[in-house]
């Protein structure tokens, strides 16, 4: 695992985003071979779209021939619906670049049958030769898209129950009450996500500090889910100083050391 850490917000989402553009770039994408990607929402990540929409704008990125998969969405909110997170997507990036509307891919939490939507959301990833870059959030309790601790690491896409501390969590955009915050929610699993070729993670935020030093420093644990990421093989972390401000002085130092020595290797 790489872990990137940047001096602020700011610095950590220009870092990841233009490490994204690049992977999208060298992919060299093409109709028969899409570049698969699968996107957070949250307010993690909205630094890493406003940088995309920036170099799309400037020419620097383009999404023609990209494929999203996003992590997850409310059960019970229709597309309209100013917190689902397709409108949130489409807000906040899909109407401001040249993705082929066809190419997106958000569960639907209004499905009639949300075992079946959730089983075809999955085959669909396969159908498209399985994502390549799975980009992510981390909620304060270490949890990665909707997996809230206790879940199982293997799981796949599925309906969740959201925990009371999520729901506190996600009742700035509810009007401040948990209990405006859906109860339930469609997710990726654990599995879907480890199944990714490489996984980029922005963390941000001394409220992330706790779950940041249990997923690098703690063993693999279902109760900070995103600790799974110790077990993959192509996982980057990238982060603000506040969050590290759980870890150990000697975990940030090797962490800085290797980010050193891989720029001075490549000149
Ligand atoms: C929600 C989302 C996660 C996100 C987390 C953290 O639970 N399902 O994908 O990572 O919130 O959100 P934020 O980035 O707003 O802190």
């Amino acid at each position: 695992m790489r872990l990137i850490i940047c001096k602020n917000y700011n610095e950590a989402s220009c870092w990841a985003a233009n490490y994204i553009a690049g992977r999208i770039k060298n992919f060299a994408a093409r109709a028969d071979k899409p570049f698969v990607l699968g996107l957070p929402t949250g307010s993690s990540p909205l630094g890493i779209y406003r940088e995309f929409r920036s170099l799309y704008e400037k020419r620097q990125l383009s999404f023609t021939n990209v494929i999203t998969f996003n992590m997850d969405e409310y059960v019970g909110l229709d597309a309209g619906h100013p917190q689902s997170y397709r409108r949130f997507m489409m807000e906040n990036l899909f109407n401001h670049v040249d993705i082929d509307k066809g190419n997106i891919h958000i569960l639907n939490g209004m499905a009639e049958d949300l075992t079946a939507e959730c089983r075809a959301y999955e085959e669909s990833i396969r159908a498209c030769g399985g994502i390549e870059l799975f980009v992510g959030g981390m909620g304060s309790d270490g949890h990665i898209a909707f997996n809230e601790p206790g879940s199982s690491l293997h799981s796949r896409t599925r309906v969740k129950t959201l925990t009371r501390d999520t729901k506190i969590a996600n009742a700035r955009f509810f009007d401040g009450d948990p209990d405006k915050v859906p109860s339930t929610a469609l997710t990726v699993g654990v599995g879907t996500v480890m199944d990714a070729r490489e996984v980029l993670i922005i963390v941000s935020g001394h409220s992330k500090a706790r779950a940041l030093h249990a997923v690098i420093e703690e063993g693999v644990n279902h109760l900070w889910t995103l600790s799974c990421l110790q077990m993959h093989q192509r996982a980057i972390i990238v982060c603000d100083e506040d969050a590290t401000d759980e870890l150990k002085v000697g975990t940030v130092r090797y962490f800085k050391e290797i980010e050193t020595s891989v720029a001075e290797r490549k000149g």
